[in-house]
């Protein structure tokens, strides 16, 4: 007696298709799985028993063995059991075969037979869908995630008992949901900052243009304050890009609905080089990945650990990362706006305030983090002292929902440019030079900046994005000399 069920293994936030044989052969009774399963997938033994005896089902008394097939694919977690279970029951002539070959079955048993949600329902719709299936069965936590795919029969299963109506045609399907409009938020306001007229500038041109942003100063000066607004200026998600960002949320562990809002991913500063880009066995994505078309916030930069930090360059040019298994490679989408705040010594005041006591090997190391290879990757830097009384007394400070109009418009510019979703940042050395020519003037100013900051051949190519996207701020087509000047300021703005 024999059956064949589909399901899926996820693989960082793809799912790969999975056929789950089960035999039932003569001899003493046994359940073996096979096809290099991890200790989640083992376990799956005692909760398909378990959850098919409390349902009323019979628990054939014979050989049972399971294949996991391919079988050269790690396979993790406990999203098998209701696949292995719907197999077996198929198998043994309790469940008629048109539900194990329609549907593709993913989720968790409990003991009592109830379907639990599993990470990476959107993606597996997907992967349903290519595959030429005609739906999937998931767990009710689940179903809002699939149904976003369409084309394809999403039906909420709670219990394993409810799977034989599954092949009556008896439990309604989930129908294909658009994502709705991203709502206009209720996020921390720009409001809120008092003064510094070129922080908010700064952080203007970083969202126009999803710049990387480096605040520097002494405590209290409101650098984490004025980074925790940087998301409600951000323009909203696309359709697609509510799709990516909820497919890693999905493949995450995160069940429920589309996600409407950029991520902002702030990780504590002992994260380590893997928690960030992410890694291990089965790949995990890392915080870049989860902050995919959002956020990634490092407050506190110089706390961070080194290691961890450099493991951030390539993540931050590629757009990408790539984890190495034993059987290939696993690529992360991770295009992420990286903003950060430090202090300028481990006292926090900075050697040149006459009150700092920190040793200069101690600043040397604290700032040497924050220089050399990252910090050529940090498109603007800015130091930020507290504001004067003066500026803290005044209220007549703009909200986000004014800055966040104009930023909209130079992303419009932008994308008419480089194609949906592109933002100046992210544009490759053809696209600088056929997009950011300058005249004499202009080109004049960028020699003078860069041989006076000291600039590489790297921070050239930044400074022409951030010029492009200060242009397209004010609504220009041609980079003008004043955009460049502002764009070197930005490289280094000597005070707020
Ligand atoms: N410009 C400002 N407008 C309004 N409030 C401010 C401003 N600057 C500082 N504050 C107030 O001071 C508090 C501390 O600011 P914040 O935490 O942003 O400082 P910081 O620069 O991040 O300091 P640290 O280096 O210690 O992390 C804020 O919560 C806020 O109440
Ligand atoms: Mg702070
Ligand atoms: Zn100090």
């Amino acid at each position: 007696m024999f059956a064949i069920a589909r399901t899926f293994a996820l693989i960082g936030v793809t799912a790969e298709p999975v056929h789950v044989e089960v035999d039932i052969g003569a001899g003493l009774p046994s359940f073996t799985i096979v096809g290099l399963p991890d200790a989640a997938v083992r376990e799956s033994r005692e909760r398909v028993r378990s959850a098919l005896v409390n349902s009323g089902f019979r628990y054939p008394q014979h050989r049972i063995t399971v294949n996991l097939a391919p079988a050269d694919l790690r396979k993790a977690g406990p999203g098998f059991d209701l696949a292995i279970a719907a197999a077996l029951l198929a198998a043994s002539g309790q469940l008629p075969r048109r539900v194990v070959d329609r549907y593709v079955l993913a989720g968790e048993l409990a003991l009592d037979g109830g379907i639990r949600p599993v990470p990476g329902a959107l993606a597996m719709a997907e992967a349903a869908v290519r595959w030429g299936m005609r739906g999937v069965a998931v767990a009710p936590g689940d179903a809002a995630q699939a149904a976003l795919v369409g084309r394809l029969e999403v039906i909420p299963v709670d219990h394993v008992s409810r799977l034989r109506e599954l092949g009556e045609g008896e439990i309604e399907s989930i129908p294909p949901a658009e994502p709705p409009t991203p709502p206009d938020t209720s996020l921390p306001d720009l409001a809120d900052l008092r003064g510094h007229p070129a922080l908010r500038r700064c952080l203007e041109i970083a969202a126009a243009g999803a710049h990387s942003l480096l605040l520097i100063g002494p405590p209290g000066g409101g650098k984490t304050l004025a980074l925790q607004r940087l998301p409600s200026l951000l323009p909203p998600l696309s359709r697609n890009e509510v799709i990516e960002v909820t497919r890693i949320a999905g493949a995450c562990g995160e069940n429920g609905g589309p996600r409407l809002l950029r991520p902002f991913r702030a990780p504590h500063h002992t994260v380590s080089g893997r928690g960030l880009v992410g890694g291990g066995t089965p790949p995990r994505p890392g915080e870049v990945t989860r902050a995919h078309r959002g956020v990634l916030f490092l407050d506190e930069l110089g706390e961070f650990r080194r290691d961890a930090l450099e493991a951030l360059r390539v993540p931050l040019e590629e757009g990408v990362v790539t984890v190495t298994r034993t059987s290939g490679t696993v690529s992360l989408p991770c295009r992420f706006m990286l903003i950060a705040a430090s202090n300028p010594c481990p006292c926090g005041n900075g050697p040149d305030s006459g009150e700092c006591d920190c040793h200069p090997s101690e600043v040397a190391r604290y700032v040497g983090k924050l220089s050399g290879a990252l910090a050529d990757r940090i498109d603007m830097t800015m130091t930020v002292v507290p504001p004067p009384p003066e500026e803290l007394a005044d209220d007549e400070t703009e909200s986000s929902a004014t800055v966040r109009e104009r930023v909209i418009r130079a992303r419009w510019a932008q994308e008419k440019r480089l194609g949906p979703g592109r933002a100046n940042s992210e544009m490759t050395p053809s696209e600088l030079h056929r997009h950011c020519e300058l005249d004499q003037g202009a080109r004049e100013k960028l020699e003078a900046g860069h041989r006076s900051l000291g600039l590489s051949a790297r921070g050239w190519d930044r400074c022409l994005r951030l010029a492009r996207t200060i242009a397209d701020l004010n609504g220009e087509e041609q980079i003008a000399p004043v955009h460049v000047s502002e764009a070197l300021l930005c490289r280094e703005r000597p005070r707020s």
